[in-house]
């Protein structure tokens, strides 16, 4: 059974209100409960984490070491900030799928790099809360294959 670090980073516990019209109406917890629909599905298991602080994040990503065979993480803001965010991937050598539910590129310039797409396995992005169950799917794909 694959288990699964399900990371969601800063200000994302307020989506359903936050921006609406950039990052849509399901709150995360209706988020979370659709990965974890799928991955019932496909018999998967999944530990969803939301923090605003970028400590606790890195935290989790450590603590995943000892229980999952990969991640799925949306940094928010810290994408495009933290190297430290991006050392814990690397440090951890955890396959990681970025995921974002609005498409950065063709956001503001500041939003175009991405500090965590360099160490992650792959990149989804601009498709709403379906950016997390396609990047869900690619990890999982990608762990059965590697079996
Ligand atoms: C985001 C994009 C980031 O630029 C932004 O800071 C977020 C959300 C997304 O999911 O589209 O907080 O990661």
């Amino acid at each position: 059974m694959a288990n699964v670090l399900v990371l969601h980073g800063p200000n994302l516990n307020l989506l359903g209100t936050r921006e609406p019209e950039l990052y849509g109406r399901l709150t995360l917890a209706e988020i979370n409960e659709r990965l974890e629909q799928l991955a019932a599905q496909r018999g998967a298991m999944l530990r969803c984490v939301q923090s605003n602080h970028e400590g606790a994040l890195i935290d989790a990503i450590h603590e995943a070491r000892t229980w999952a065979h990969g991640m799925v993480i949306n940094p928010g803001a810290l994408t495009h900030t933290s190297i430290a965010l991006r050392d814990a991937i690397t440090a951890v050598a955890l396959p990681a799928v970025e995921v974002h539910l609005s498409n950065i590129h063709r956001r503001e310039s500041f939003r175009q790099h991405s500090y965590v797409s360099g160490v992650a396995l792959g990149v989804v992005a601009g498709f709403g809360w379906r950016s997390y169950l396609l990047g869900l799917t690619a990890l999982l794909d990608h762990l059965e294959e590697r079996a």
